[in-house]
């Protein structure tokens, strides 16, 4: 039986965290959807399509990694994909309330998916999308927690 982790998130940008929890994902899984999130209620900085390009650059090809948008109830995509695992990475006590209350209310969704925790390495638990957006924003040096890609499309994205 093949098993199809999903990860999803928001991923704007993609940062070398999100990288991390990608390969260490794919030690548990046989094919991994990392799956970006079409959220109304957030003002993103990059497009759905820019995300998913940015993180295809940062996890180059690897034939058990597919990349896709969803809409909706993320448990109705994993119904809809077979996915029989969400992975989420846990990097402190802060993020702790917030996804144990998503991991319940998914279950009470539907009880075919669990949600797996996934620590980051070390010295990445500090990182999230929107500290290195911040940092970006005013001209700050991002070059050793994202792709290259991502820092040059962040440059572009403030110098306008
Ligand atoms: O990277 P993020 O912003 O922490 O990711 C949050 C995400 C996209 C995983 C979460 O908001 C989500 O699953 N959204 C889809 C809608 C949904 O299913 N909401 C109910 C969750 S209990």
């Amino acid at each position: 039986m093949t098993r199809i982790a999903l990860y999803p998130g928001s991923f704007d940008p993609p940062t070398r965290g999100h990288e991390d929890l990608i390969r260490r994902s794919l030690a548990l899984c046989d094919h991994l959807i990392v799956a970006v999130a079409i959220n109304s209620s957030k003002q993103p900085l990059f497009t759905v399509e820019e995300r998913l390009d940015l993180l295809r650059r940062t996890v180059g090809v690897d034939g058990r990694v597919t990349f896709e948008t969803f809409d909706g109830l993320l448990v109705d995509f994993a119904r809809a994909r077979g996915a029989t695992m969400v992975v989420r990475g846990l990097r402190a006590v802060s993020d702790f309330d917030y996804e144990f209350q998503m991991a319940l209310m998914n279950r009470q969704l539907n009880q075919n998916v669990e949600t797996v925790f996934l620590v980051p390495a070390v010295d990445l638990t500090y990182l999230s999308s929107s500290l290195v957006r911040e940092v970006a924003r005013y001209g700050g040096d991002v070059s050793s927690i994202v792709h290259p890609d991502v820092e040059a499309a962040l440059v572009r994205r403030f110098a306008r």
